[in-house]
């Protein structure tokens, strides 16, 4: 396998998590020298702080990458070691308008929200990867597909947002903020986020806030993780001898909250294919009101994480063991959870990835 050691100032810039991706989606070994300063480099490892935070709030999230199984961060590195030593230099997004002549009157740019996919960049749209390549600043989440991100301008400013679960976000109000006084300012601005933004991706109030805000607002869909995750897995959602119909559902509340909306013994009923998402953290909860509700312990499930990503994991069983097995396999977020008897439909052979030209999925 190849190893690539990552160092430099540039290990904390806005382009790291693209590099990665692109670097980890090839089958690259990829490790992180916690360095920062213009003389640090290989060998000159900051030895005191192996959890190096970003101090921009808007840099990539280094822990998570990690967490990710995209990279490991290391504090020291032997260079010898390495197949590839590259040096990343900080890359200051330009700040200008990019419209107009100087001295011009700012004419108000756009937004567009761009849905990214599930993770893998060649299941981003033709329309969506031809707005990555002209935006002035793409306001981009952890699950968009982030080696596409190699498409995007050289001056273009890329900036990180979004939520690890249980861990840092970036509140909804300022993702909002930067998207109408960027396009004031009169940029051409892509909301970038995994799968489809209108699919649990609070697209809506993005395009509420622009529009306060008078900004025009284009939208590309995406492909949605709740139908392309079960694909790629091996999963039709819908079958015709099997299920007539799929239902798509939030999990990251648990049946019996009070913060909870869903019916989950009408979900039971439904006869058609559930498909859950945010919702490895109740799976217990989630199975066990399903079966409260009469849908039979023995219906085949599975549990699918980091779909479409070099990193996918997943777990087939029934209803009444998949809490268990997934627990057991360590799966977590993000995971979608097929319940129905599509799950059996194709003996869960794994469908090729698009993108993928080695095959290796
Ligand atoms: C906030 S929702 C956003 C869904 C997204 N807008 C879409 O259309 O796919 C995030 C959840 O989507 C699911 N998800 C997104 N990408 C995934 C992937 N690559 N593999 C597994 N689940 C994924 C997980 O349930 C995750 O917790």
């Amino acid at each position: 396998m190849t190893r690539v050691l990552l160092h430099g100032p540039g290990v904390l810039g806005p382009s790291l998590p693209g590099i990665i991706a692109e670097l980890a989606r090839a089958g690259t070994q990829v490790d992180v020298l916690l360095a920062v300063g213009e003389n640090a480099g290989a060998g000159a490892a900051h030895r005191s702080s192996p959890h190096l935070q970003a101090p921009d709030p808007h840099a990539p999230h280094l822990d998570d990458l990690a967490s990710r199984g995209l990279c490991r961060l290391v504090t020291d590195a032997d260079p010898l070691r390495y197949d590839e030593v590259r040096r990343l230099t900080l890359n200051q997004p330009g700040e200008e308008a990019p419209h107009g002549p100087a001295g011009e009157a700012k004419r108000p740019g756009r937004v567009t929200l761009v849905g990214g996919g599930p993770g893998d960049p060649g299941l981003l749209t033709v329309a969506g990867l031809g707005a990555i390549e002209r935006a002035d600043v793409i306001v981009c989440d952890r699950l968009a597909p982030l080696d596409a991100l190699a498409h995007a301008r050289a001056d273009a400013t890329i900036i990180h947002v979004g939520k690890i679960p249980r861990g840092a976000f970036t509140p909804q109000e300022e993702i909002n903020r930067l998207l109408v006084e960027h396009a004031l300012s009169g940029r051409d601005v892509v909301r970038f986020k995994g799968g489809d933004n209108f699919v649990f991706g609070r697209g809506g109030e993005e395009v509420i806030a622009c529009r306060e805000a008078g900004l025009s607002v284009d939208v590309v869909p995406g492909v949605t993780s709740a139908i392309a995750v079960p694909a790629l897995a091996g999963i039709p959602v819908t079958h015709r001898t099997s299920s007539q119909g799929f239902t798509v559902v939030s999990g990251h509340v648990a049946p019996g909250d009070p913060r909870s909306d869903l019916d989950w013994a009408a979900l039971a009923r439904t006869r058609t294919t559930l498909v859950v998402l945010m919702g490895v953290a109740h799976l217990r909860a989630i199975a066990s009101a399903l079966v409260d509700g009469g849908l039979a312990a023995s219906t085949p499930a599975a549990t699918i994480a980091d779909g479409a990503m070099p990193s996918e994991r997943r777990v087939v069983a029934t209803l009444a063991t998949l809490p268990d097995a997934v627990a057991d396999a360590g799966l977590g977020a993000p995971a979608i959870t097929v319940i129905g008897d599509v799950v059996a439909a194709l003996d869960g052979t794994r469908l090729h990835a698009s993108s993928d030209d080695t095959g290796a999925v």
